[in-house]
């Protein structure tokens, strides 16, 4: 690598809190199967809500970020405890967001958009109970990096820090879902080490132990 590129690297680092707001967006810029998904959405903060905010304040340590003069252009965020986690949400998470999104919301308005679908997800109970999954594999994790930073290492690099800092943790296994109309990420999460534990029509559940 020229030292040129090497300058222009973006740096991974732990999430701090001012990368919140980033992160949502890139959140909803990756939504559709990977692809831009601020058109299916009315409120651009729900995905967010779900698949981004929720993991630092859960579970410290396990977020980072990559970022560079624009702001940020990537992150993973993850759990050790998919278990421990599902409870804390329960707890923590969905109450204040179930106030703000009633259920009432969550009818499908039947322009295409899929806030209704959403909103379903955040008043749905996780029951707790024994699952093989979680068990073997407690960790999870997302990952979504903006078009301008993909394809250059960066997904690698991101998912390097958190399996450094899993490991630290002695954490056993991780496991995490894609959908079937995202096979560019299926193919970079069987290159990176995982293996597809599950295929079903919606998609793969893959998996790695540590
Ligand atoms: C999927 C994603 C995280 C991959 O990150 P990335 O930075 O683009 O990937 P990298 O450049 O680090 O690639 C790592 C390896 O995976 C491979 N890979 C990455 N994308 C690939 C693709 N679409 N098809 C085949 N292989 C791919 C690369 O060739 C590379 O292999 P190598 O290091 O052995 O040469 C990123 O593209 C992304 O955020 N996409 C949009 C959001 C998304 O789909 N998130 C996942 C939801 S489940």
């Amino acid at each position: 690598m020229s030292a040129e590129l090497q300058e222009r690297q973006p740096d991974i680092r732990p999430y701090a809190a001012i990368d919140l707001p980033g992160m949502y967006r890139v959140c909803l810029r990756t939504g559709a199967s990977g692809q831009d998904a601020t058109d299916q959405y009315r409120d651009p903060d729900l995905l967010g809500h779900i698949y981004a905010g929720p993991y630092p304040a859960a579970d410290p340590g396990l977020s980072f970020v990559a970022a560079d003069e624009q702001g940020v252009l990537g992150y993973v965020v993850a759990t050790a405890d998919s278990h421990g986690f599902d409870a804390w949400l329960e707890k923590n998470w969905w109450p204040p967001l179930r106030h703000r999104y009633p259920h009432s919301f969550a009818a499908d308005p039947g322009d295409g958009t899929l806030d209704w679908q959403r909103v379903d997800q955040i008043h749905t109970v996780k029951e707790p109970g024994p699952d093989p999954l979680y068990d073997r594999y407690p960790a999870h994790l997302h990952i979504d990096i903006l078009p301008r930073g993909q394809g250059t290492g960066l997904g690698r690099r991101l998912m390097g820090a958190l399996l450094d800092a899993l490991r630290e943790r002695g954490v056993r296994g991780l496991h995490l879902s894609v959908g079937a109309g995202n096979p560019g990420a299926r193919a970079f999460y069987l290159r990176l080490g995982f293996t597809e534990e599950e295929r079903q029509d919606w998609g793969s559940v893959m998996v790695m132990d540590l």
